[in-house]
């Protein structure tokens, strides 16, 4: 399906070079269609993918044009092996970069056209029992999209103080059982392990609480996940500097799981005076996406285009005024 679907879209994006990047690779991207439109994809232009992930997004971004060049950007060195895999067939026009998007800087002088994030983890990560994301599968108390660092859930776990991880499960987690469930934690401690972590919380919750939408601990498991990545502290770094790679005219779109990103990504964009918001709401996926893809259905893609900067000519440089540009392309907010 997923393969049939990529074809499709490769027919209407002209996707000449069209290997099997389309097919199932253990994650299917999400709003995919949407966020290329979005992006514009220019001719000759560079993009960087900063959650290259499976490499869903970016292959669809280097088939909209084949003079499009990708930089692709993840902290886990597994998913940057997958896409050098799905994106092989592109050869150099990608270039991989292992980092957090937060602390990675272009080359000197390096804008890009478009930048993309899809933020959060892959259906790779979450499904795979040895990484500890999901209490799907019974594994060590990991958590970590970086393997080269220190702190993992377990270490959160066993070693926070209550109060600590009573604010960390309502503030990241948003669980109004925070205080209770810290509690257990802290009585049921050690825990080694996903399974047993999550069968505590469900003990330690009212019975009324056990069986609702979801599971008790799916609240918990999420806050664990954002303070051991340090998630939202990386996106605000992000939010605040990559608008400023990009080239006057590039996009940036951004898609959000859950409202503690998506509030971030939303003034992000709004009140960044060099940016120009392009979804006054969020582009949700369709009825059909949401039924076929069923962790898409709390996505949300918003993006923004870089204002244009005004070209200073060697006249006006050198002027009185020093350099700043004349005042009919100075943005409303620069003027007297
Ligand atoms: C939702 S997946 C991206 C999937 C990808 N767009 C695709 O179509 O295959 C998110 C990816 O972003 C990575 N990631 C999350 N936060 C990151 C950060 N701060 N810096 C770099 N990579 C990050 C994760 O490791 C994961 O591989």
């Amino acid at each position: 399906m997923a393969g049939v679907m990529a074809g499709a879209m490769a027919d209407v994006l002209g996707g000449g070079e069209m290997t099997d990047w389309g097919q199932d690779w253990g994650h299917v991207s999400v709003l995919r269609s949407e966020a290329i439109a979005l992006l514009a994809v220019r001719s000759g232009g560079v993009y960087l993918d900063a959650t290259l992930g499976a490499g869903g997004h970016g292959a669809a971004i280097l088939a909209a044009d084949p003079t499009v060049r990708l930089v692709g950007v993840d902290r886990d060195e597994t998913a940057l092996e997958i896409a050098r895999d799905r994106l092989g067939a592109w050869g150099d026009r990608v270039t991989y970069v292992h980092s957090n998007f937060a602390d990675y800087q272009p080359e000197p002088g390096q804008t890009f056209d478009g930048i993309l994030a899809d933020l959060g983890v892959s259906s790779m990560q979450f499904d795979r029992g040895d990484r500890g994301f999901s209490f799907r599968h019974d594994a060590p108390l990991d958590m970590r999209m970086d393997q080269r660092q220190p702190l993992t859930a377990a270490a959160v776990v066993n070693t926070w103080d209550e109060v600590d991880l009573a604010n960390l499960i309502y503030q990241y987690g948003e669980e109004r059982l925070s205080r209770r469930i810290a509690r257990r934690i802290v009585e049921g401690r050690p825990f080694e392990t996903t399974g047993a972590l999550a069968t505590a919380i469900f003990h330690g919750v009212p019975a009324s609480y056990r069986h609702g939408r979801i599971h008790p601990a799916t609240r918990t498991f999420q806050a664990l996940r954002l303070a051991v990545n340090g998630e939202l502290d990386a996106l605000d770094r992000f939010l605040e500097q990559a608008p400023t790679w990009l080239a006057p005219g590039g996009r940036i779109a951004l898609i959000s799981f859950h409202s503690l990103e998506d509030r971030r990504v939303k003034h992000g964009l709004r009140q960044n005076p060099d940016l120009t918001l392009l979804t006054k709401k969020p582009i949700l996926p369709t009825e059909a996406e949401q039924a076929a893809n069923p962790r898409s259905r709390s996505a949300k893609l918003r993006g923004a285009e870089r204002r244009a900067i005004p070209e200073v000519t060697s006249d006006q440089s050198h002027g009185s005024k020093g350099d700043r540009p004349p005042s009919k392309y100075r943005a409303k907010r620069d003027r007297p």
